[in-house]
Formats: structure tokens, C-alpha cells, sequence
């Protein structure tokens, strides 16, 4: 029987299929003599702590790189500040463990000012449209002057933070279920001071974007060129 050229193209075309199939399958078999070779860019073309870790050294204020999380627990009450449901709504202190809704991943704007984010992707903030002192977590998207806050370190106990408000007050647990932007931030940094919590930071991501933004825009091509250069 004679084979039409219409159908000889359609046998060609199946052929090609299937083979594509097998290979797209990893069914080819594997050929013995085919050596691949491969050299690892990595540290040239991706930029990660492990890889490279004293790219990481000069940056100040490294312990705060973009992304860390941040566990905060208020020595009064002793307990955890929490984005209540996750975020959306207030900010509380009234968790005995922290987790998830109890950990704050930092935006790094410069060594000291941070946004921070909680759980369901909203920014600690005050509540302008209330009283302007009661921290929530309502503002998603970008955040702006009014979720900006300081972390400022008690010197002598390296554990203990204060969180500055943009209002220029530090935010203080009232009550359990009442933190507020109003104290002056001016105790004793003991365990009678409602401004006083102390920090767990539960690491960062490590990469590109935490070496450029962690040196800042005028540090942050220099070293990548060096590093570059001699890595
Ligand atoms: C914490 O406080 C919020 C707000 O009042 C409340 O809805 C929640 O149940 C409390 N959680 C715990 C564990 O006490």
C-alpha cells in the first residue's frame, strides 16, 4: 500500500511527538558516554549568607536586615505582642507563646526606622482614623510615614528594645489588650516599665536585596563590585 504524502507528514509529526514526550519524561535512555561538566557560579551570580558570609559583616546594624522577624515580649505583662486574627485590627499583648501572629518581619528603610509587617501582610501602625495613639496593624500595600517606627536598644541589656512611634512617643502595653503610642519612653528599662520588651529576632533571609538595602544606596554598588571582583 502506498503511503500519501498527507499521511507520511501526520507519521512524522507523531513520531516527533512522542519523542519529545520520552525526553520530556526523562524515558530516553541515559548514554553512557556523555560527560557534562558544570562550574558553579554561585557566589558570582547570587549573593547568600552561607556563601558568602562577611559580605554581610560591614553592614550596620546587620542583626536588623530586611525581612527579619522580630518577637516582642512586654515585661509587665509578661506576655507577647500579637497582630489580633493575624492582622487588620489591633495590636494586643495578651499571648503566652509566639508564632506567626506574634512575629513582625521587618522593612528596613535605614539601620534604625522600620516598617513592620505582621501575618496577613498589614503594617504596624497608629490608628489615625481613631485616637492617633492605639497601635493596629490595618494599613496593607505601601506603607508610609505613620507605620514608620525606631528600635531603640537598652545599652547595658542588649535584650531589651523600645519601639519609637512616628508620633514621636513609644508605644506602651496598657492592658493586655491596649497598646498605645503615648510614653515618653524615659523609665528605668526594668520590669516596671511598660515600654520595655524584650526582643527574639528569629533570623532574616539572607540574599541580593539584604546586602543593597542593608548598605544603602550610595555603600551598596561598591561593595558589590568588589565582591564581585574577588569572590
Ligand atoms: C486577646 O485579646 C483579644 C482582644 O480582646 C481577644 O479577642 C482574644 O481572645 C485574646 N486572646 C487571648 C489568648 O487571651
Amino acid at each position: 500500500m502506498a503511503i500519501y504524502p498527507k499521511t507520511k507528514h501526520l507519521l512524522c509529526i507523531c513520531i516527533l511527538l512522542c519523542y519529545t514526550f520520552l525526553l520530556s519524561h526523562g524515558r530516553a535512555p541515559p548514554s553512557p558516554n556523555l560527560n557534562v561538566r558544570a562550574v558553579n557560579l554561585g557566589g558570582w551570580l547570587v549573593t547568600e549568607g552561607w556563601i558568602k558570609p562577611s559580605l554581610f559583616d560591614g553592614i550596620p546594624n546587620k542583626n536588623f536586615l530586611d525581612g527579619t522577624g522580630l518577637q516582642f515580649k512586654s515585661v509587665t505583662v509578661g506576655k507577647y505582642l500579637c497582630a489580633e486574627t493575624g492582622g487588620g485590627t489591633i495590636i494586643v499583648t495578651n499571648r503566652t507563646a509566639a508564632s506567626g501572629w506574634e512575629t513582625f518581619r521587618l522593612w528596613r528603610i535605614n539601620e534604625k526606622t522600620f516598617q513592620m509587617r505582621v501575618f496577613n501582610k498589614q503594617f504596624v501602625g497608629l490608628d489615625t482614623r481613631g485616637n492617633g495613639i492605639d497601635v493596629v496593624a490595618v494599613v496593607a500595600g505601601t506603607p508610609g510615614v505613620s507605620e514608620t517606627f525606631e528600635i531603640v536598644w537598652n545599652s547595658g541589656d542588649s535584650g531589651r528594645v523600645r519601639i519609637k512611634a512616628p508620633n514621636g512617643f513609644f508605644l506602651q502595653v496598657k492592658t493586655e489588650e491596649l497598646v498605645t503610642a503615648d510614653s515618653k519612653g524615659d523609665g528605668s528599662w526594668g520590669d516596671d516599665d511598660p515600654s520595655v520588651f524584650i526582643l527574639t529576632n528569629v533570623g532574616s533571609p539572607q540574599g541580593e536585596f539584604q546586602v543593597t538595602n542593608g548598605y544603602g544606596p550610595l555603600k551598596a554598588p561598591q561593595v558589590m563590585r568588589v565582591s564581585l571582583i574577588f569572590s
